[in-house]
């Protein structure tokens, strides 16, 4: 068992294209978002585990000695075990979770007490430890923030365990795993989202792992290059579930209609991908002009695929009085969006359009994607950004 204590951060996500046409076999391309969880996890020796989620307003605390009574035989014996509807039940009682729980704390608490038993028990004596989970990812707004806290709590359990080795050498600031470590590392970032969403696709925590886009399930995925971006988020609630049946019941209804504009989407993705490719260090002008193209033309067939929604169709005209072109981002229906700002854009043009943004009611964030995944960092480091986590923790 590792005795330092560990400072890490997993991105969240966001799909450039491919939304909707990925659950009909086309290609999605995910990339990391530049708003990232971060994770602090301290062992200490006063026989506790300390969970406290300051975004969400938990602090929980559990005897060891208590946990390591139970009978934790129904997780199974194996490198990565699976979380099953039983031993989800399983787990509520062991949490002690009251009966008017909300439903985002308790699928929090108990994917943290999931990955915890499963990952420490192999430990001779389950450890004690204080672990903190602060986001820069509002939540809920199909940005993968369950992926990156379960991306954050695998890497950082697996690391005091020893399971993985830590990556950070000394006089390091910042460092990232190896390609096996990242593996095991996502394995049990899929399990923790199981948790929490029952049956994920897996890309949300494959990205904030990976740091790199995926490209349909064949392909390698590669990282993108860093493109900076407004991200809004309309605040208009929408429910994943319900927009992708809406999708289902348009093909069934309209299949020669349908089928051709999520085949249109694949080809956008695929284009989008092949243009990224060849952006490499120094982009053109005229490549981000074909990206602009690209997200109108997607924009407009997920209108046609009836995921679209007035607070989407406000956010494009905003932007476009601007000059600058946005699409949905995730299931639609409302949730967020992405404005692509080109090089040489002046601050103060985005200055204004995050105000007029800002002014119909959506929070806005210029960040970027092509992020890094999951990383571990000094918590001596002098990143601003760090000291604000650690603030936030
Ligand atoms: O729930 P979100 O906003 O991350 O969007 C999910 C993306 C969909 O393609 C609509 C659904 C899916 O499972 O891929």
């Amino acid at each position: 068992m590792l005795s330092e204590v560990l400072l890490v951060s997993a991105p969240g996500k966001v799909i450039l294209h491919g939304e909707h046409a990925v659950v009909h076999g086309k290609v999605a391309l995910a990339v990391a978002l530049n708003l990232r969880t971060f994770l602090r996890l301290q062992p200490h020796s006063n026989g506790k585990v300390d969970l406290s989620l300051p975004n969400i307003g938990i602090k929980w605390a559990w005897d060891v000695a208590r946990l390591q009574l139970l009978d934790t035989s129904f997780l199974e014996q194996g490198d990565v075990t699976t979380p099953t509807p039983e031993l989800v039940e399983k787990l509520k009682e062991v949490a002690g979770l009251p009966d008017d729980c909300a439903v985002t704390e308790s699928l929090a608490v108990l994917a943290f007490l999931y990955l915890y038993l499963s990952i420490c028990r192999k430990q001779r004596a389950l450890p004690s430890l204080d672990i903190a989970v602060w986001s820069e990812l509002p939540h809920g707004a199909g940005l993968g923030s369950s992926a990156a806290y379960s991306v954050c709590l695998a890497a950082a359990l697996l690391t005091v365990c020893e399971e993985i080795p830590n990556p950070l050498k000394d006089g390091d600031c910042v460092n990232r795993w190896t390609k096996e470590d990242l593996e095991l590392i996502n394995k049990w970032a899929f399990q923790g989202e199981r948790v929490i969403h029952g049956n994920p696709s897996g890309v949300d925590n494959a990205v904030s792992t990976w740091g790199r886009f995926q490209c349909g399930p064949s392909s390698s995925p590669c990282r993108p290059p860093a493109l900076q971006i407004l991200l809004t988020n309309t605040k208009v609630p929408r429910n994943t579930r319900t927009l992708v049946a809406g999708v289902r019941n348009r093909l069934l209804k309209f299949p020669e209609i349908v089928a051709p504009l999520l085949t249109s989407i694949d080809a956008i993705s695929l284009e989008c991908e092949r243009v990224l490719g060849e952006m490499g260090e120094a982009p053109a002008p005229e490549q981000y002009l074909v990206l602009e193209e690209l997200i109108d033309m997607n924009q407009h067939h997920l209108n046609a695929l009836g995921v679209g929604h007035a607070s989407l169709d406000q956010l494009c005209q905003v932007t476009r009085a601007r000059g600058l072109h946005s699409k949905l981002t995730g299931a639609g229906g409302g949730g967020c969006g992405i404005t692509l700002l080109k090089p040489g854009l002046e601050q103060p043009e985005v200055e204004a359009t995050k105000q007029a943004l800002t002014s119909c009611g959506f929070d806005c964030w210029e960040t970027s994607i092509g992020a890094p995944g999951v990383s571990i960092h000094s918590a001596t480091s002098l990143d601003s950004r760090v000291q604000q986590a650690l603030d936030g923790l």
